[in-house]
This record gives structure tokens, C-alpha cells and sequence, in this order.
């Protein structure tokens, strides 16, 4: 079974956006949130939105707060008693650091703040939607269906 409602950050391009085109194709999802930092500026996403009628485009920084919260209501809205299936931490920046070069404090500062934190914070402001949904899923199998947090990351990205 697919989840009916799924949020992604960091979807107006590279693997977010190929996430989006691809979760499109899967009819049982009802509602498909991406999140982009700039959404006027999210051309392909916009076209895909202007196609598909599940498809909402919110704004958001996963490293600030306030950001977090006005989309935390904007889904709260768009979601409903169905609450959040799927929770898609996949925004991240990856900026060139070799440990051979200059230290750089706050480069690396950086990466924690977006890839590690932003994806800690947003799971916990969502925890009540994710467990909103999954009170309407029978069962304690973990599923997708159910409720779930997937975490895209990697080891350049300290997340
Ligand atoms: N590509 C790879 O080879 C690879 C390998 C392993 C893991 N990954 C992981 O896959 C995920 C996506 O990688 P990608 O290659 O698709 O990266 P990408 O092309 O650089 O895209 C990153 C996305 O994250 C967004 N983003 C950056 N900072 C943000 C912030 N503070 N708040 C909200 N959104 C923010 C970017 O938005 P803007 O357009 O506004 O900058 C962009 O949409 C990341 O978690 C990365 O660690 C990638």
C-alpha cells in the first residue's frame, strides 16, 4: 500500500525533484507536498503542479525555525485529519571541504545546521502529523502506508 499524504524537502532539483516526478506516478498518493527554499524560482516543479492537481508547492528553509513552522501549518492545512504518511528529509548542501585544505569553521557549521539538524527539527515539528496518520493504520508493521521518516543523506553531507 502507498501512503496517501508525503512530504519532501529540497525538491526543486537533483534527487528531490527526480523523487517528486516519481512519486507522481504512483496514483494512491492523494497529496505530494515539496518543499523548496524559492518556489517562484522552482520552474519545474511549477510545471509539474500545473499537471497534476495533488501536487503543493510550500516554501521552506529546514535551517530556520520559523520557516519550519509556517510550513508545518501550510501541511497541517493541505493534509488534514489524514495526517503525514511520509516525512522525505532529502534537503541538504554539500559544499567542497577537503580536510587537506584550510580549517573552515563555519563551512562545516553549515553542513551540520542544514543536513544533520535541519532534518532532526523537521522530524520532531512533524512527529504529530506522522503520528496522526499512523493512528488511522491499523497495526504495528512499519510501513510508509503507515507513518515513516526517510532520511537521505550521506557521508560528505554529515547527515
Ligand atoms: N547527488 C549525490 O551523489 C548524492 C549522494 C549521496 C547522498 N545524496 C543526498 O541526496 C540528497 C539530495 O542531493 P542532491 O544531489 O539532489 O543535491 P542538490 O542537487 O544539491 O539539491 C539539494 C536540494 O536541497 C535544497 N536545500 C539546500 N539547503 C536547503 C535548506 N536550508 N532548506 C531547504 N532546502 C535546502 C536545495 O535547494 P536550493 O535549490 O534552494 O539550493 C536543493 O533543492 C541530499 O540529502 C544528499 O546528501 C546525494
Amino acid at each position: 500500500m502507498s501512503p496517501r499524504t508525503v512530504f519532501i524537502t529540497g525538491s526543486n532539483r537533483g534527487i528531490g525533484l527526480g523523487l517528486v516526478r516519481e512519486l507522481l506516478k504512483d496514483k494512491e498518493i492523494e497529496t505530494l507536498i515539496a518543499g523548496a527554499r524559492n518556489i517562484d524560482a522552482a520552474k519545474d516543479l511549477q510545471d509539474l503542479a500545473k499537471s497534476d492537481s495533488r501536487l503543493h508547492l510550500i516554501s521552506v528553509d529546514v535551517s530556520c525555525d520559523e520557516s519550519l513552522q509556517k510550513a508545518l501549518k501550510e501541511i497541517e492545512g493541505l493534509v488534514d485529519d489524514r495526517g503525514l504518511n511520509l516525512l522525505i528529509n532529502n534537503a541538504a548542501i554539500c559544499p567542497p571541504y577537503r580536510t587537506i585544505d584550510p580549517p573552515n569553521r563555519a563551512v562545516v557549521l553549515e553542513c551540520l545546521n542544514v543536513n544533520a539538524v535541519g532534518a532532526l527539527v523537521t522530524a520532531q515539528l512533524f512527529l504529530p502529523l506522522l503520528r496522526k496518520a499512523a493512528a488511522h493504520t491499523p497495526g504495528s508493521t512499519f510501513s510508509a502506508s503507515k507513518a515513516a521518516i526517510l532520511n537521505v543523506g550521506s557521508d560528505s553531507g554529515f547527515a
